[in-house]
């Protein structure tokens, strides 16, 4: 099969049309909530945190690398004997929080970056291809959908086109130019794998860039999922049929579906900590502190370390407070090898249950 090799950009046609513009402003708004709903939550990194874990475990499953909420807590804690799986998984959350450390400190998103961020998924260097062979089949059926550019110098220089787009104004809503971003990062398909990954790292990525998040809180992985034929459709379609509007339509309907179901979430966690909190004030007011509570949130996991660290207390006091909250029944408690974690039961249940 011929390579296709995608324009470069801004494209030619028209991008704003009447429905794409009515859809921008509601998913404008509901983003700019999410944005502001978001700073309730007294520690921004309790969500940084739970959010991308469920994005790296969302993400993944589109490539079918599946793990339990269990397993990748677990790994996210370094705790030993974790699944392949749950260590790929892990992979993805830290090439997100790469980049987002890059573009917040750079306030730039380079191509260079985005060579990071698929370098750090992938935990190799191949970087963008070098060798020809790559092409996009049908999982079902291995029938070759759509063979992307080939050389290597192609690749750099769309690369180089796309990040020029990335980085210079425009006047178009920036929520048009992410799914336009996307549409020509997968058709560039410039990795020998990681690609789609990579691609949806870069949309969260963009938004910051952008001033609509100042924190990585909006995921697209799970409407794909559940979206996944039309992902998939859509994308093609704009290769071959030039159809821009219906991929940018189903992109501003992810983005304001999944801000809405984030807002529930997070006033979901807002109103489980002030619950937390009114019980061990109650109860056990000698040790409530709004540091422990924000411990408790950060991780599913906790440890008597945790406390240690940010109470500065002595490991008898700390698993000595542990096990108080324990008997409240807040928290369940487990032993993997020699250490014994402790587990926020509601805060699983409400992840688990995902946005
Ligand atoms: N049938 C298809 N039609 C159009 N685009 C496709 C098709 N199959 C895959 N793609 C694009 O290629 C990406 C997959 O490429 P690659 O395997 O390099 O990425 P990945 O991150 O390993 O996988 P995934 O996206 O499945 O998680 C998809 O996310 C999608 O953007
Ligand atoms: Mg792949």
């Amino acid at each position: 099969m011929k390579e296709f090799i995608p324009k470069p950009l801004p494209f030619t046609q028209t991008v704003e049309t009447t429905k794409v513009l009515k859809k921008t402003i509601s998913a404008n708004r509901a983003l700019a909530r999410l944005n502001g709903v978001a700073k309730i939550i007294p520690n921004q990194a309790i969500l940084i945190n739970s959010l991308v874990l469920q994005e790296a475990k969302d993400s993944s499953e589109i490539e079918n690398i599946i793990t339990t909420h269990d397993e990748l807590y677990r790994a996210s804690l370094n705790i030993a004997d974790v699944t392949n799986e749950a260590k790929e998984v892990q992979n993805y959350s830290s090439a997100l929080l790469k980049g987002y450390g890059l573009v917040t400190e750079n306030k730039l998103l380079l191509k260079k970056y985005i060579v990071e961020i698929q370098e750090e998924l992938e935990q190799n260097s191949a970087g963008v291809r070098k060798q020809s062979g790559t092409n996009l089949k049908n999982a079902h059926t291995g029938e070759v959908i759509f063979t992307p550019p080939q050389e290597y110098e192609t690749l750099q220089n769309l690369l180089s086109n796309l990040e020029k787009f990335i980085n210079e104004p425009n006047d178009v809503d920036p929520l048009i130019n992410m799914a336009i971003i996307h549409y020509q990062f997968e058709t560039i398909h410039p990795f020998y794998d990681g690609n789609g990954r990579t691609g949806r790292i870069i949309n969260i990525l963009y938004l910051i860039l952008q001033g609509l998040l100042d924190i990585p809180i909006l995921y697209l992985s799970r409407y794909i999922i559940q979206n996944k034929s039309d992902y998939y459709r859509l994308l093609q379609e704009v290769r071959t049929e030039g159809k821009l509007e219906e991929w940018i339509l189903y992109m501003l309907d992810g983005v304001e579906q999944t801000a809405l179901e984030t807002i529930e979430l997070v006033e979901s966690i807002y109103g489980l900590m002030q619950e937390t909190a009114s019980i061990l004030k109650e109860r056990l007011p000698k040790i409530y502190s709004k540091d422990l509570i924000e411990i408790l949130f950060m991780h599913p996991y906790t440890k008597i370390d945790f406390l240690v660290t940010r109470l500065s207390i002595t490991r008898k006091t700390a698993s000595s407070y542990l096990k108080q909250i324990e008997d409240l029944e807040l928290l369940g408690s487990i032993k993997i090898g020699r250490s014994k974690y402790f587990i926020n039961k509601e805060l699983f249940k409400l992840l688990h249950k995902g946005i």
